[in-house]
């Protein structure tokens, strides 16, 4: 005791100050390892991240807060790809540098906070969404359409980060389009190239116990994969845990695909099925859910057999009945009594060609070009999020296919068709297209 009353009160002080420190970083890392950290989050996360939420140093460093670059990792292809209209080197333009005065729009976190429900609206933002006028003050000035229109009313139009399907001139080239496209119809899938020689003995280097037998055997030999060649180790054997030597595994995993589909795999990873699992964590599971789930299904685990049954792989059932064996909220189950679920039925009895159809996949996991316009190539996309909110972000790749894009954003801002999952024609209808009409016969007339 003696040689601490000797010290200099500032020296205590510092001592104090690094052993607090100390204590606070093992505490928590301490906590960060234990079973339970769901104590230490301040409120409810979002629902774009709750699945993640005790992954916390996906978005945390060690000291609790939280850098862009975390948002940027998992966010960043997402916003390039949808040519982001607010990116952060807009606003390093010195023109514009100014308007960060008011609003720090370079940052996600301005924005977009955590676990803070009560200031959370959709697709967690957690501001006010009248503050577009911070920036945009002047817009009735400059364009005599927006003369008198609250700032409350910016989102209904425009999105702050996706306008693909909202831009001037886009929608200037896209006047005048029937309701219903005269050829209304998804492109087709690219296939991929065969592999290996045709093996209808293709069981001939498994052993006896892991041969497949009755029911699961024909299903096998009606499928896509024994057409084309895949052989049963291209799925099942696969290295062991921290050895590259191959075995045999009766369940492969998501990984055993990778080789021929990794774009699947990404897309699936990257939505809302698959997210857990990019985290290591376990997989998601219709109990953790918080949309409207089927009791039946409560204990299955989502992986690519949720919608593919092994050995089958029948993507019609994939399309449709697969996601109604789980789903079941208001705008799911009402599905099967539309207009579209009626062209569904057609293309599977062979009635209309195949791509007329209209199932929940035709929406939600629509075929998209990953090649070049030269060389397209047709894939599924497998994130079902990509597509989903704001909801124009499918106006393009899937209504605009057989539909006018009037029509299609009528549509899509009726919130009411949600829930009857398009039954009915819109019932509201937005003055954009004749703002445009105009702005284009004055452009025209002068
Ligand atoms: C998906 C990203 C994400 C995950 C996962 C996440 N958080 Fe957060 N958290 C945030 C963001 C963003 C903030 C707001 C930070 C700010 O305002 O500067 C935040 C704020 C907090 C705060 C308030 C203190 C502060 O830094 O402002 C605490 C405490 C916190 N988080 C704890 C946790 C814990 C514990 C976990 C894991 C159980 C976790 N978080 C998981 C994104 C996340
Ligand atoms: C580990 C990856 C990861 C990190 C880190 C992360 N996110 Fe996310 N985020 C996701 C996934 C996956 C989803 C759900 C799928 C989707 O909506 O695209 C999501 C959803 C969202 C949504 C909601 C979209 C909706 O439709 O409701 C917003 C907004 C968002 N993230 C912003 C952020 C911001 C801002 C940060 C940084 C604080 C961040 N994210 C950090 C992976 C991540
Ligand atoms: C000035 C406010 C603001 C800032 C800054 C901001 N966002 Fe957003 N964000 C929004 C709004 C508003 C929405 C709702 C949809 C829309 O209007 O685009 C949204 C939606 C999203 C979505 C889901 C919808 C989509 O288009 O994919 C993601 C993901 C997202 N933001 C990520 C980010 C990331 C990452 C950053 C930082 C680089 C960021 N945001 C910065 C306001 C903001
Ligand atoms: C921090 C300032 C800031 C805020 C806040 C802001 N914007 Fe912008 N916005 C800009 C700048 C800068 C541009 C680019 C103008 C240019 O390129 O001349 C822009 C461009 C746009 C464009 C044209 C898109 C394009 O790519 O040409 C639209 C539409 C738009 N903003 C809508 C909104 C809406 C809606 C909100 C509110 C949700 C909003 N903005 C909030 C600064 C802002
Ligand atoms: C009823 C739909 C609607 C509402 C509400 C609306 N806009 Fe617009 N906005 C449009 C249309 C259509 C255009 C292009 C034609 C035009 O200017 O008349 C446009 C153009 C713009 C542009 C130029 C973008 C470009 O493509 O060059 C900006 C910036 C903009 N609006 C901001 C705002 C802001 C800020 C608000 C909120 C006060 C707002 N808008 C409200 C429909 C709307
Ligand atoms: C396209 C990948 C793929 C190919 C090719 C494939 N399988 Fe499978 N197989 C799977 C998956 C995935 C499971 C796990 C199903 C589950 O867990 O529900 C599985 C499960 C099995 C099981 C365990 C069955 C059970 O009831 O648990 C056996 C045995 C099996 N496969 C044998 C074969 C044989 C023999 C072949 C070749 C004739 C073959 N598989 C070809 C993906 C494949
Ligand atoms: C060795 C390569 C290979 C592996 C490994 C593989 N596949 Fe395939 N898969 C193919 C080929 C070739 C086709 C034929 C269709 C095509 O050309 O696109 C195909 C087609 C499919 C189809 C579409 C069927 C149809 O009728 O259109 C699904 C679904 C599928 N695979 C799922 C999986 C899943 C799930 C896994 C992992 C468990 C897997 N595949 C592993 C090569 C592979
Ligand atoms: C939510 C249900 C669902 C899940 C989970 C799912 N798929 Fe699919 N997949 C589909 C549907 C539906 C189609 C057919 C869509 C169509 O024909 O337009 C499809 C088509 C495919 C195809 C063939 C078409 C193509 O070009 O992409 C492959 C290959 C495939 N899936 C692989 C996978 C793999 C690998 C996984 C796991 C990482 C997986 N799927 C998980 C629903 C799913
Ligand atoms: C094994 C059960 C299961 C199957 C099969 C399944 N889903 Fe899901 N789906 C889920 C769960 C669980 C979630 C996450 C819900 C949550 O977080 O509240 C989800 C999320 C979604 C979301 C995102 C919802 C949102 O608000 O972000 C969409 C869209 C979706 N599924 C569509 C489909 C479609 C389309 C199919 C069929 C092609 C399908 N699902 C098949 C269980 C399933
Ligand atoms: C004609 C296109 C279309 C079809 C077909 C369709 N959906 Fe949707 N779905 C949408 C749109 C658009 C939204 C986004 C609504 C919004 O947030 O504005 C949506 C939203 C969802 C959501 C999120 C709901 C929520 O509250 O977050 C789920 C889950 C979903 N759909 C599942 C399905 C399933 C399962 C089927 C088939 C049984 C299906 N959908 C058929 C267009 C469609
Ligand atoms: C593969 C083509 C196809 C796709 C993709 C498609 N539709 Fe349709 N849709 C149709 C056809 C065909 C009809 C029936 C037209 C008729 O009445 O003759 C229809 C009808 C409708 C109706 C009116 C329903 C009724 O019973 O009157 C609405 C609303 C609608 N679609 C909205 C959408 C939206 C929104 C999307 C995108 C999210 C979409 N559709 C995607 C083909 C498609």
């Amino acid at each position: 005791m003696e040689f601490i009353k000797k010290m200099q009160g500032w020296k205590l002080w510092l001592i104090w100050l690094l052993l607090s420190l100390v204590a606070t970083y093992l505490l928590a890392m301490n906590a960060w390892q234990g079973a339970d950290k769901t104590m230490f989050l301040p409120g409810q996360t979002t629902v774009g991240h709750y699945q993640i939420e005790l992954k916390c140093d996906a978005c945390h460093t060690p000291f609790m807060g939280v850098k862009q670059d975390a948002c940027l990792e998992c966010h960043k292809a997402e916003l390039d790809l949808v040519n982001d209209s607010h990116p952060a080197k807009k606003f390093t333009n010195p023109g514009n540098a100014h308007l960060l005065e008011h609003m720090d729009a370079h940052q996600c976190l301005t924005c977009h906070k955590e676990h803070v429900p009560k200031q959370t609206h959709a697709m967690g933002v957690t501001v006010p969404t009248d503050y577009c006028f911070y920036c945009h003050e002047d817009i009735g000035k400059e364009r005599p359409t927006h003369e008198g229109l609250g700032f409350d009313t910016c989102l209904d139009c425009h999105n702050f980060h996706d306008n693909r399907a909202l831009y001037e001139d886009f929608l200037a080239k896209n006047l005048d389009q029937p309701k219903h496209a005269v050829k209304a119809e998804l492109p087709l899938k690219t296939l991929l190239r065969s592999y290996g020689e045709m093996q209808s003995q293709s069981q001939q280097n498994v052993a006896v116990e892991n041969q497949l037998k009755g029911q699961e055997h024909e299903n096998w030999m009606l499928s896509v994969h024994q057409q084309k060649g895949v052989s049963c180790n291209d799925c099942h054997m696969q290295p062991m845990e921290a050895s590259s030597v191959k075995q045999w595994t009766n369940s492969p995993d998501y990984n055993s695909c990778r080789s021929c589909h990794n774009a699947e795999v990404e897309g699936f990873l990257g939505g809302r099925h698959g997210m857990r699992l990019a985290q290591n964590l376990s997989p998601m599971t219709p109990q953790m859910a918080r949309l409207p789930m089927k009791a039946e299904s409560m204990h299955k685990e989502l992986s690519c057999n949720s919608c593919h049954t092994a050995h089958r792989y029948d993507v019609q059932y994939a399309a449709t009945d697969a996601c109604m064996s789980c789903h079941d909220d208001a705008h799911s189950n009402n599905f099967t009594q539309t207009t579209h679920y009626k062209l569904w039925e057609k293309e599977i009895a062979g009635d209309i060609p195949a791509g007329q159809g209209v199932s929940c996949a035709s929406c939600h996991l629509p075929r998209v070009n990953v090649g070049s316009k030269r060389n397209p190539e047709v894939r599924v996309m497998h994130n079902q999020n990509d597509y989903l909110r704001p909801n124009e972000k499918m106006a393009r790749p899937v209504c605009m296919k057989c539909h006018g894009l009037e029509f299609t954003l009528d549509a899509l801002v009726d919130s009411t068709l949600v829930e009857n999952n398009y039954d009915r024609p819109p019932s509201v209808h937005l003055e954009s297209m004749q703002w445009v009409k105009d702005r284009v016969e004055a452009r025209e007339s002068n």
